[in-house]
């Protein structure tokens, strides 16, 4: 039914792998489209109690947008590409059942930003986070500005997001990122394990609990508003297209500031 997800309904746990390996699940428009789709069913199918993202093969979860296509983006394309991956991440973090990131190695990117937008983390610990973006000349486009200093708090998220820096498991729990690490072979079965707890919980309260933290310490829509604004106007910079050539063309990048 999918092209680029994998899925498996076990014990009630809709666990979704998005199966790109060799582009390191890079998430394309095909993949953002069945994500899409792939929530609708979380919320529709009743049973479903909770479900798990994570990544095929043992290198990544998401290592971001794929940078591809940011290639001829214009600047109202580029927003909207933004306001696209931020409606869909809406729908994980509201979503009336749990939702765990069960993050397997790389989630850089639009793939730490759905990691954010579920509702805990786990991680192995091989897995690396981070928000590279300022090395492409653009800001985080799918809710990292926002969420990410929610989570860690605003100068670890600042610094995370102005250096572009790897974030190691250890650090990731340390700061609060990730909700536990394992070892690669029992990220799924430990994550398993926490929902299966959740799941004998009663089910409205879950509900009523995701929605009340889900108010807690937001701004509202105003600063989600300002980041699709400002990815956009990031994208129509020469920056952004250098930035995105230098990693497809595999060098370093030369910022001018214009
Ligand atoms: N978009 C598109 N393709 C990507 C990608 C992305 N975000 N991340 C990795 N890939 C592709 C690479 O281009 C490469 O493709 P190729 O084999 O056709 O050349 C393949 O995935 C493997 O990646 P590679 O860079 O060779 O692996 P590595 O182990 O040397 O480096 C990373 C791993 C994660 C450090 C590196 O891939 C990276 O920096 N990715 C981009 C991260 C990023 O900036 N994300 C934010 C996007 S907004």
């Amino acid at each position: 039914m999918y092209q680029t997800l994998l899925t498996d309904l076990t014990d009630q746990i809709l666990t979704v792998t998005i199966n790109r390996p060799d582009k390191l699940n890079a998430l394309n428009r095909q993949v953002m489209d069945e994500l899409k789709s792939v929530v609708e069913e979380i919320y529709r199918n009743p049973g479903v109690h909770s479900a798990i993202f994570t990544g095929s093969g043992n290198k990544a979860f998401a290592a971001g947008a794929d940078i591809t296509e940011f290639l001829n983006l214009n600047q109202e394309q580029a927003t909207a590409l933004s306001h696209k991956g931020q409606e869909i991440f809406f729908g994980i973090e509201n979503a009336p059942k749990p939702v765990i990131a069960a993050v397997n190695g790389f989630a850089l990117g639009g793939g730490c930003e759905l990691a954010l937008a579920c509702h805990l983390r786990t991680c192995s610990t091989t897995a690396r986070f981070g928000q590279p973006e300022v090395n492409l000349g653009l800001v985080p486009g799918y809710g990292a500005t926002q969420r990410l200093p929610l989570l860690v708090g605003r100068g670890k998220a600042m610094e995370w997001m102005m250096t572009g820096n790897l974030i190691s498991a250890e650090e990731a729990l340390r700061h609060g990122l990730v909700n536990l690490t394992a070892p690669p072979e029992e990220l799924l079965s430990k994550t398993r394990g926490i929902l299966l707890s959740i799941q004998s919980k009663a089910p409205l309260a879950i509900k009523a609990l995701i929605r009340c933290v889900n108010q807690a310490g937001m701004g509202g829509m105003r600063g989600f508003e300002l980041e699709q604004t400002e990815f956009g106007a990031c994208a129509a910079t020469q920056d952004m297209q250098e930035g995105t050539n230098a990693f497809l063309e595999k060098r370093k990048p030369l910022f001018r500031g214009v």
